[in-house]
């Protein structure tokens, strides 16, 4: 089948390099044409595992070309995913204003009926606005071709998009239209061939599926870091009662796992679009506004460790951070726990010396050159002379660290771990004072 997309960016990307290898004929659409003339070549804007290769042979086959032009990506497919930004207003709400630029383009263009697939993480109800929209402007051509909105959610994680891409836990496609559905049938069979994960409901369920999943997830999250600040003040042990919770089927181990917050570009931002969908017809959304609270809080515990450790007061003090991406696997810093651990260091006149494995380019990005910031090399060169090490993100790389030598290299033996990667009992005997979360000191 011909499929058009647009927006490449992270979701549009994926997914068109995907359905062009399952052998459908995809073209990516993007106004930015630098981006587009680097995407011919090869030259993938984001870091994700087994992507750049993907693109570069499907291009060289045939399967997937990209374009600048929005009237030939129109052209070129019955099917139109709409994959572009929803970024969040000031006040938290979805800005829905590159939908429906796409939509209001799609409509300009079409020439013929087309099936119209939101993929981008939309408010309820978005499917039906790009419809009214789709409609005023055929009007407005005197034109009566017909058309169908479907809502079509992705459930990628970064870091592990193709694979996700290529073997989904399910497909959920919300239309209430055969020809749409059928449509949608035939693109997903590929990928929809040992057992049906197929789920089709209507538009607005389809929608809201989208954002309950991010915020039950969301709240898992939450939920394990109050118990775990619980377990700190009562003396419990939160990765013991991690696996004794995990144990009964019905929680489960996936997503309990502890930490100094969870950050990205869907979890904060859903949860916030949710609250703000909530509030919006009234209704006070109280356990996501308390998943969100305890987020913000959590981001701050492992700079609240280190000032009752060093003091309020942290000028002439130097920190060795070590994960800088919101995750392993990325080199996605947004709402990462470690920017808010970084500028907070810094507002105490702290400086920092860290290192990640794929985010130094991000960050130089983001703050530039400061003085208080230094970019290492390497892991062990963010502890020259630092007077502790901070952990904020747990790449396999950190897991297993020469505890002599880092006690040797660092001024003072003493590590804030941010993702529990180490056996208490190990790392204090080998001298340090180690403060993780919920494990007590
Ligand atoms: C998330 C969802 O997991 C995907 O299913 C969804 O498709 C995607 O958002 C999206 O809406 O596009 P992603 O943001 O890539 O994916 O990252 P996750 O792997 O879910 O991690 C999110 C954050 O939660 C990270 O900061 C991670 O460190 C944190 N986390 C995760 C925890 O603190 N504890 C856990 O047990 C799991």
């Amino acid at each position: 089948m011909k499929v058009t997309i647009f927006g490449t960016g992270y979701v549009g990307l994926v997914t068109g390099t995907c359905l062009a290898d399952m052998g459908h004929h995809v073209m990516c659409v993007d106004i930015d044409e630098q981006k587009i003339t680097n995407l011919r070549n090869g030259v993938i804007p984001i870091y994700e595992p087994g992507l750049e290769s993907l693109v570069k042979t499907n291009v060289a086959n045939g399967q997937l070309c990209f374009t600048a032009s929005a009237e030939e990506g129109v052209a070129h497919a019955e099917i139109q995913f709409i994959a572009v930004g929803t970024p969040p207003d000031e006040d938290g709400s979805a800005d829905l204003k590159y939908v429906l630029a796409v939509a209001r383009s799609i409509a300009s263009h079409m020439q013929s009926h087309k099936v119209i697939v939101n993929k981008s993480t939309v408010p309820v109800g978005t499917a039906d606005k790009v419809s009214a929209l789709v409609s005023q402007v055929l009007a407005a051509r005197s034109s009566t071709l017909g058309f169908d909105v479907v809502s079509n959610p992705e459930f990628l994680k970064e870091g592990a998009a193709v694979n996700d891409c290529m073997k989904p836990d399910r497909i959920v496609i919300g239309s209430q239209s055969a020809h749409a559905i059928s449509v949608m049938k035939e693109l997903y069979a590929p990928f929809n061939r040992n057992h049906d994960r197929m789920i089709v409901m209507d538009v607005r369920s389809s929608e809201l599926t989208k954002y309950a999943a991010n915020c039950m997830l969301a709240t898992k999250i939450s939920f394990m870091n109050e118990m775990a600040n619980l377990a700190e003040r009562l003396g419990a042990d939160i990765e013991q009662v991690r696996l004794g919770i995990g144990s009964d089927p019905r929680i489960g181990y996936h997503f309990i796992y502890p930490g100094c917050g969870y950050g990205g570009s869907c979890f904060p931002k859903d949860v916030q679009a949710l609250i703000q969908t909530a509030d919006s017809i009234g209704f006070d959304s109280a356990i996501l506004k308390a998943v969100e609270t305890i987020n913000e809080r959590q981001k701050s515990v492992l700079v609240n460790r280190v000032q009752q450790h060093f003091g309020a007061d942290l000028h002439g003090k130097t920190f060795a951070l070590w994960g800088l991406s919101f995750k392993p696997n990325t080199d996605d810093m947004r709402e990462a726990p470690a920017r808010v651990v970084m500028e907070a260091l810094w507002l105490a006149g702290a400086k920092v010396q860290a290192f990640d494995p794929e985010a130094m380019e991000e960050t130089q990005r983001i703050y530039g050159q400061r003085a208080d910031l230094v970019l290492c090399g390497t892991k062990e060169a963010a502890l020259k002379d630092a007077d502790a090490l901070i952990i904020c993100t747990e790449w396999k790389n950190f897991r297993a660290p020469d505890f002599d030598s880092l006690k040797q290299t660092l001024r003072h033996a003493v590590i804030f771990d941010g993702r529990n990667l180490y056996d208490p009992d190990v790392v204090r005997r080998y001298g340090f004072t180690y403060y993780a979360i919920g494990r007590g000191d």
